[in-house]
């Protein structure tokens, strides 16, 4: 068993790392001192393969246990839902004491933790991620939301969770595609923080891919002890926070440009790391040989390095003007410099991202 723990003042809080946790649920809820009613979030997926276990160590630990299950998919983190989950709490009577359960993916965490912000005024909620990406970025942060038709998480709240438990043996039922998106924001950990954890995805592909129990709770828990690092130096984004979007201005471009249909969120994302570090050569801030390895990275997992050739390249420039983190029509760039170190760029002109675009 693992644990990292987030400082953040009074919203501190521990994030548990080990198998078979899902057995232990209701005893840490208890600890945790919500009262006796609780519901737990998830969709039919994730519900199946582990509800029954969640649901049954909580009500041992003598819960009185609701459950809320919404549709499986990100056309389905939307304000629509949202409503059918206060709906379901309060026809249930969860006060303003009570906890939330999120069991599953990033989608079902982002959903329940900003249900847990609104509601009552904010109630406690406890994060279950059973996906990597969700076990090693979205249930750590507490960055919470839904989507609009306008654009993704654009109606959200920063929200903290009490405790993340994550039980990397979920990731043996979730599908390769899955956890190889996943594995993009462990990649990018490396790239902007931790040689040595990009030197380890490197020297231990196989044992990764296989999930061996050591080198998949090695990943994660690194990966987590990053974040938590950042975030407890800068919660709301006012600065450091945003080299957690390295890859993904690029990335996100990339994603609307195809319609969110061609590309998981990682895939995009691992594209759009190698495009940004190329970007980052073309202005002389990284070594070519440092790309190289990125890009040998990314390909070695079986993830995409290139943006494909039939994707309008206007699409990509135009989509990147919309992205939030876009400030005073000015593009952001976080730009690695070498190997576990990035830096954030705000003067990069159009004319270096065309020519690399076109390139
Ligand atoms: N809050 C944040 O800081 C943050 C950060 C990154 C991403 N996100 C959000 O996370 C979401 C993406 O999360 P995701 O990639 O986990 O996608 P997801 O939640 O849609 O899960 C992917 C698929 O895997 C299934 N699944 C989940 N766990 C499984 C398991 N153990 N076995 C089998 N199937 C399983 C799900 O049902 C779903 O079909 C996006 O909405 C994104 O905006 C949030």
């Amino acid at each position: 068993m693992e644990t990292v723990r987030v400082e953040l003042v009074e919203r501190s809080y521990d994030i548990v790392i080990g198998n078979d946790l899902l057995d232990g649920v209701g005893a840490r809820l208890k600890t945790y001192g919500p009262s006796p009613k609780a519901a737990i979030v998830s969709n039919p997926t994730v519900f199946a393969l582990y509800g029954k276990r969640v649901t049954d160590s909580i009500k041992k630990a003598g819960f009185d246990l609701e459950h809320v299950i919404i549709p499986d998919g990100e056309e389905y983190k939307n304000i629509d839902t949202l409503k059918r989950i206060y709906d379901e709490l309060l026809k249930h009577g969860l006060d303003r004491k009570s906890a939330l359960i999120a069991l599953g993916g990033g989608v079902v965490g982002d959903i329940t933790g900003f249900a847990a912000a609104t509601y009552m005024r904010g109630i406690p909620y406890i994060q279950i991620p059973t996906t990597l990406l969700a076990q090693v970025d979205s249930s750590v942060g507490g960055k919470t939301g839904v989507d609009h038709k306008l654009g993704k998480n654009m109606i959200g709240a920063f929200w903290q969770p009490g405790l993340v438990l994550i039980d990397p043996a979920t990731l043996k039922t979730l599908p390769k595609k899955q956890l190889l998106a996943g594995l993009a924001e462990v990649i990018k950990y490396g790239i902007i923080y931790d040689s040595e954890l990009f030197g380890f995805l490197e020297s231990n592909r196989e044992r990764i891919l296989n999930l061996d129990d050591k080198a998949i709770t090695y990943i994660i828990k690194r990966s987590c002890e990053i974040k938590a690092d950042v975030v407890s130096k800068d919660e709301r984004e006012s600065g450091l926070r945003a080299i957690l979007n390295y890859g993904h201005t690029i990335g996100h471009a990339i994603e609307t440009a195809t319609g969110y249909t061609r590309y998981l969120h990682g895939e995009a994302v691992a594209i759009g790391m190698h495009i940004e570090a190329k970007l980052s050569q073309l202005l002389k801030g990284i070594d070519e040989g440092h790309v190289f390895r990125i890009k040998a990275l990314i390909d070695s997992y079986g993830l995409p390095s290139e943006i494909p050739k039939d994707i309008n390249r206007e699409d990509i420039l135009s989509s990147m003007q919309l992205d939030k983190k876009a400030v005073a029509g000015k593009l952001k760039f976080i730009l690695p410099e070498s190997i576990g170190a990035v830096k954030i760029r705000e003067d990069i002109d159009e004319k270096s991202i065309r020519g690399l675009l076109q390139s």
